[in-house]
């Protein structure tokens, strides 16, 4: 059955951008966040161009094979430029959440208004493979809604300051257990386990 899962890059003070993200701008001044996909000597298996450290792309090979799908947040769509097409995944399939229609409509890509129907539509285009969260309010709006089984911190040792966060305010606590977790060069990747 396909799990539900939110594997982001992410400053230890909990930012997934820098200050002013956007079109053009990626992730703002907190691009050091990216940094480890390309620091290394070990290309991706999935991802073209990717270049990790041996332990980083044992981690995020085995996460990017598990997606069968992507969802995403309005501002990760509008701040990528995917209204031009495309995915952040090189075969998974997009699914977006936002309050407004698209404005554009690609093959790959599919509108949802709530966070229960960009999950069920995302199950159903995920052929069996896992689901991916990308973006901080969808995260938020599927951890609220109960609908997320696993959290990854690519954690950066750098505190940003400022930028878009990882997670939003959540109206209870929301315990987990930890699944994994492995020390890397630049980056620390830690897993956890939703309990509900
Ligand atoms: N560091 C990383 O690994 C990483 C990964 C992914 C993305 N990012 C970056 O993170 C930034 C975006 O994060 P973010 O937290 O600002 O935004 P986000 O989650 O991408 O998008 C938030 C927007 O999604 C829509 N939305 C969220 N919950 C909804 C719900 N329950 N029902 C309907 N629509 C809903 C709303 O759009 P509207 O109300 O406007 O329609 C909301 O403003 C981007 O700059 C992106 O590049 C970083």
């Amino acid at each position: 059955m396909s799990k539900v899962l939110a594997a982001l890059s992410v400053s230890v003070d909990g930012f997934i951008t820098g200050r002013d993200p956007g079109l053009g701008r990626g992730l703002g001044d907190g691009g050091v966040l990216f940094d480890w996909y390309f620091s290394g000597d070990t290309p991706s298996q999935v991802f073209d161009g990717f270049n990790l450290s041996e332990p980083s792309a044992r981690v995020f090979d085995a996460l990017a094979a598990r997606d069968g799908v992507s969802v995403a947040g309005r501002n990760t769509y509008d701040d990528s430029g995917w209204d031009q097409g495309g995915a952040p995944h090189p075969t998974a399939p997009l699914v977006v959440l936002s309050h407004r229609p698209a404005p554009a409509h690609h093959d790959r890509q599919t509108f949802t208004s709530t966070i229960e129907e960009a999950i069920t539509v995302a199950k159903e285009q995920a052929g069996g493979k896992d689901v991916g969260l990308m973006g901080g309010g969808v995260v938020t709006a599927a951890l609220e809604a109960g609908l997320v089984d696993e959290i990854v911190l690519h954690q950066v040792p750098v505190l940003l300051g400022s930028g878009r966060r990882f997670f939003n305010e959540l109206p209870e606590h929301i315990s987990l257990d930890i699944v994994d977790v492995v020390p890397a060069p630049g980056v620390t990747h830690l897993h956890y386990r939703v309990i509900r």
